[in-house]
């Protein structure tokens, strides 16, 4: 639990990890910094770009031993001896291993990391070094996937928009599912109406393409699912319909969600109700309160926008009440800040990507991606699910669309390779 002092100086809004790779990189590239290259011509700065380059390089690839020494801890049952749980306190439980220095290279080939003599490794830069370091490992082939789950709002699509028949990442969704990989969109919008019109209105451009494939088998089409409200609402493609069909809750719900109890459950969202509406008068927000069977949230009156600090306030106080609720203690729920509405859900996205792993057969979570935009350890949704499969962290959707071909490239790779030795 992150105390309101820490959530005040934003430390919620860090990442422990990222931040520590930082600043062992900021290291070389001090000692390298050049700040008379400009002066003196492109030239005079090769030797500095190729000495910092093998020492980002030695430093990546001496985290990755620290990864693989907290696998073995873990696996051993002595998580605590794990090195890098000392170094990094914040840091989570990590499914696979990292190549990390490879990732390296992958990307600095790419955005020209080493190469910098005035700005130094990025945020960005190490977020999307992790991205391919898991992209890699998964493509491997070691324990093929089976299941990518991804977010929908800035993930999928731009933020309240909709998967349309144009959209780029459509094609390369196709391809997971020919690779027999299953699709399923974990998102928070929830619509509890059974028929799923709202999903299939939202995610028509890829309903369409399935269903009009020739090249997908109807087992393949089937691998389309999508869980809404983060752990409320499962829907599959099916054939016979040519479209989503709700998938009753008892065929898939996990043991410890059986528990919740309906009282239980509206008791917490009508607590956080009181809370958000209080926020709303106190601070004078231009927003309307939606309560739904399984949410509640305020969003931006028409033509109103509500600042990103005070929906931070929102979640805040809202999270906070709820923890210290009996109902808060029985009940699973996500309470986040989605860019410009703030809502409080029954159940998380950890439930949601594990309701998936089991009702499609068990799968594991090293066998699994999840790709989502909000990973802050406050006030995001797809945090949660750190705790159920591997990660990618995007910004946008055309970093998905990136993230999502360099896995096929990597998995047809590995693929060739097997082929070659078998033969
Ligand atoms: P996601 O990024 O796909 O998880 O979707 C998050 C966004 O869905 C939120 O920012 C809201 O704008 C929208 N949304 C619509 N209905 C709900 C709901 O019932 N709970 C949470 N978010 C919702
Ligand atoms: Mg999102």
């Amino acid at each position: 639990m992150t105390t309101k002092v820490e959530y005040a100086l934003k430390s919620h809004r860090r990442d422990g990890f990222i931040e520590w790779i930082k600043g062992l990189l900021a290291v070389p590239f001090v000692l390298h910094s050049e700040p008379a290259a400009y002066i003196q011509g492109v030239e005079s700065w090769t030797e500095a770009t190729n000495i910092t380059r093998q020492q980002y390089a030695a430093i990546m690839s001496d985290i990755e031993q620290l990864i693989e020494d907290q696998l073995d801890n873990d696996r051993k049952g002595t998580p605590h001896l794990a090195k890098i749980r000392h170094l990094v306190p914040s840091i989570g439980t990590f499914f696979t291993k990292l190549p990390l220095e490879e990732a390296f290279y992958a990307q600095d080939a790419k955005r020209a990391i080493s190469c910098r003599r005035l700005v130094s490794p990025s945020f960005n830069d190490i977020r999307l070094i992790l991205n391919t370091a898991q992209i890699m490992t998964l493509a491997s082939g070691h324990e093929p996937l089976k299941l990518v789950t991804l977010d929908g709002d800035v993930t999928l699509y731009e933020d309240g928009q909709s998967l349309t028949h144009d959209s780029p990442v459509i094609p390369v969704l196709l391809e997971l599912l020919k690779r027999d990989i299953a699709i399923g969109i974990v998102t928070a919008a929830g619509y509890a109406d059974t028929s799923g019109t709202r999903y299939k209105e939202r995610l028509e451009g890829i309903l369409v393409k399935v269903r009009d494939s020739t090249e997908l088998t109807p087992a393949q089409k089937r691998n389309l699912l999508v869980m809404g409200g983060e752990s409320n609402f499962l829907f599959r493609f099916s054939v016979d319909s040519a479209t989503l069909v709700y998938v009753d809750r008892e065929e898939w719900i996990l043991p410890e969600m059986m528990k919740w109890e309906e009282n239980d459950m509206q008791s917490l969202l009508d607590l956080a109700e009181e809370v958000i509406t209080s926020c709303k008068h106190v601070m004078n927000l231009k927003g309307e309160i939606i309560r739904k069977d399984r949410a509640v949230g305020i969003i931006p009156l028409p033509g109103q926008k509500m600042i990103r600090e005070d929906l931070e306030e929102v979640v805040l106080g809202t999270q906070r009440r709820l923890e210290f609720s009996e109902c808060g203690r029985k009940i699973n729920f996500c309470a986040f800040n989605g860019g410009s509405d703030v809502w409080v859900d029954i159940g998380d996205k950890r439930l949601g990507v594990k309701a998936l792993q089991r009702y499609l057969g068990q799968i594991s979570g090293r066998q699994t991606l999840h790709v989502g935009d909000q990973f802050a350890s406050i006030g995001a949704n797809d945090f949660k699910a750190r705790l159920a499969a591997c990660t990618v962290w995007v910004a946008n959707p055309e970093e998905t669309n990136d993230a999502l071909q360099e896995l096929c490239v990597h998995i047809d790779k590995h693929a060739t390779k097997r082929l070659k030795r078998e033969a």
